[in-house]
């Protein structure tokens, strides 16, 4: 077995009713908080008023930054920053999907650090005032992982924040979910399975994430049906949940692998969802390992497909995918994909450009 480091510190409370269960968590942070969070869901679901009333008894003072739109920009993050900073604020409290949570990191790092500005973002050394998370859909793993994905609009793709920031408490409640909507259900659910197999596949791969990994694939197995059906009873937002906080768990230790880093010029160019853009890149992707790999065999059992063709129509099943691309688009993902040599150094195997472009090909003009 290989030497390893298994390193995930935040401090997780799952089930229904946990935020309010276990508010006692938040009283060590501070005496302010500014509640992170986009437009209406957080609203919607209740997970925005479990936090503030939690907030209130504790006696936390509180400020609300609704702003977050999908894939955050550095703009929005630097306008929240500052309200931050002139609030006095101590603590942050992502609610949402990704978005929020990644927002409130990078929020947090910048109020760490007025004087820097956003060159506190690019600093693998920044600190971050403390962050809580509360995922309000099953995909990202924010909660229990380091990285911070923003929007850079100067180099038109998404990018993570350099510092490492683990969130000190994550609340993970399923209940915020039973009225989130099949799109989004099933983007996000494919995300966190991307997670789970790029995780499982990659180089950085060790024996205690590939056993997280394998526990995440089965829960998921059990979900296949209603994913298909897009009817989600609570016992699965309840497995959803789980499943998507083990694939955080996994990429925290190995990092995410070739559909991450292919798929975000889709999101970028396409406006595809982020779950969407790896999930149509993931069957081309794993049939770009040698025939009789022994991990590929193993997930592929784990979530009970015979072969990648099973997987490939189960994600082609559950995804709407519709936008069409031209060949100029394919050379371009390319060429962009191959300035990442971080993500190409995760694939157990040689790569050329003509592979990725094969597998964008493969994935994108079926
Ligand atoms: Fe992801």
């Amino acid at each position: 077995m290989n030497n390893f480091r298994y390193f995930m510190p935040a401090d997780c409370y799952f089930g229904r009713g946990c935020v309010s269960e276990h508010k006692n968590a938040m009283a060590k942070l501070g005496k302010k908080a500014m509640v992170v969070t986009g437009r209406t869901s957080a609203k919607k679901n209740g997970a925005q008023k479990d936090i503030t009333d939690a907030l209130d008894a504790l006696d936390i003072k509180w400020v609300l930054f609704d702003e977050i739109g999908e894939n955050p920009d550095v703009e929005t993050v630097e306008r929240a920053a500052k309200i931050a900073i002139e609030e006095g604020v101590e603590f942050f409290i992502g609610i949402g999907g990704g978005s929020p949570m990644d927002a409130s990191k990078a929020i947090a790092v910048m109020a760490a650090a007025p004087e820097k500005g956003t060159d506190a973002l690019w600093d693998a050394d920044a600190k971050a005032l403390p962050i809580v998370c509360v995922p309000t859909t099953a995909g990202t793993g924010s909660e229990v992982t380091q990285y911070a994905i923003l929007t850079l609009h100067a180099k038109k793709t998404k990018s993570s924040i350099a510092a490492h920031i683990f969130a000190e408490v994550s609340y993970l409640d399923p209940k915020y979910m039973d009225t989130l909507p099949a799109k989004t259900t099933n983007n996000t659910a494919v995300d966190a399975l991307t997670h789970l197999i790029e995780s499982y596949l990659s180089v950085k791969a060790n024996y205690v994430s590939r056993k997280i990994v394998e526990m995440g694939l089965s829960i998921f197995k059990d979900c296949i049906p209603a994913l298909r059906a897009r009817e989600y009873p609570a016992d699965i937002r309840d497995k959803l949940m789980l499943m998507s906080a083990l694939g955080g768990a996994a990429i925290a230790q190995t990092m995410t692998s070739l559909p991450h880093g292919m798929g975000y010029f889709l999101t970028y160019e396409k406006g595809l969802a982020h779950g969407m853009a790896n999930g149509v890149l993931t069957q081309a992707y794993v049939e770009q390992f040698p025939a009789g790999d022994e991990h590929v065999a193993n997930l592929l059992k784990c979530l009970g497909f015979a072969d990648t063709a099973e997987l490939g129509a189960f994600l082609d099943d559950v995804l709407d995918h519709e936008a069409v691309y031209t060949e100029d688009d394919l050379n371009y993902y390319t060429d962009r994909f191959m300035e990442q040599p971080g993500k190409i150094a995760t694939f157990p195997y040689p790569l050329t450009r003509e592979d990725i472009y094969h597998m964008y090909k493969k994935s994108l003009m079926k």
